[in-house]
């Protein structure tokens, strides 16, 4: 707690104590969460609800996981899929099981390319084809927009324009696939050992 919330806090319940009521604090901690997630959200997404890949998520966001997928013929995979999410999340999905409000997730999709190497046949990331992306809205914020339904703005970017999508309606371009997932709020957590305690 900072010096100051700590200070609110104080005058809070003296105001409290005079009026005889009882006040419940928010957590300090899930309010800044859910602010940085709010952040994340805002920084992708435009009035109308277009979104666009942030430019600096390598280096900012947090490491969700990878997934291999294998090629058609021989050894090795056909493409590589790496998870970012924007930051907080991690923390904030340990606590509650869920995606908090506002939170960024970005998949990156890779051609594979494989080699022989002193671990064996080694699958690494060659050309990146483009990027999904969601940003978590429980609160369908977007209503009329095509892009955003059942908690969740959804595109998709070719890797030439990272600003603007090529998918048009997530009902038909995103989610049927995603009904597997459908009891983890759409996501295939399983794959992501970073939101295990
Ligand atoms: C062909 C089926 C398919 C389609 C179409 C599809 N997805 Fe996915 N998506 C998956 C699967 C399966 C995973 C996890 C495994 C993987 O990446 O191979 C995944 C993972 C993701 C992830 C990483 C988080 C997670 O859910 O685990 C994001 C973000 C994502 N998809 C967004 C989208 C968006 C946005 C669209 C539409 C523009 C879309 N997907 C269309 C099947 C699909």
């Amino acid at each position: 707690m900072t010096a100051s919330s700590q200070a609110k806090r104080i005058m809070t319940a003296a105001a409290a104590a005079a009026f005889g009521v009882l006040v419940l604090f928010a957590d300090d901690n899930a309010v800044a969460q859910s602010a940085t997630s709010d952040k994340a959200a805002a920084s992708v997404t435009d009035e109308k609800g277009n979104m666009h890949i942030p430019p600096d998520y390598r280096t900012t966001y947090e490491f969700l996981g990878t997934w291999s997928v294998a090629g058609d013929a021989g050894q090795g995979a056909k493409q590589l899929h790496v998870v970012y999410t924007s930051p907080g999340t991690i923390e904030a999905f340990r606590k509650t099981g869920h995606f908090p409000e506002g939170a960024v997730l970005v998949k990156e999709v890779y051609e594979a390319t494989t080699k022989d190497m002193t671990t064996g046949t080694v699958s690494r990331e060659d050309k990146l084809v483009g990027w999904f992306l969601m940003v978590r809205d429980t609160k369908n914020d977007y209503a009329g927009n095509k892009l955003w339904g059942d908690g969740w703005g959804w595109s998709w970017f070719d890797a030439g324009n990272a600003n603007k999508t090529t998918s048009t309606d997530y009902k038909s371009d995103c989610q049927s696939c995603h009904v597997p997932a459908r009891s983890t709020d759409w996501i295939y957590t399983f794959g992501y050992p970073p939101l295990k305690q």
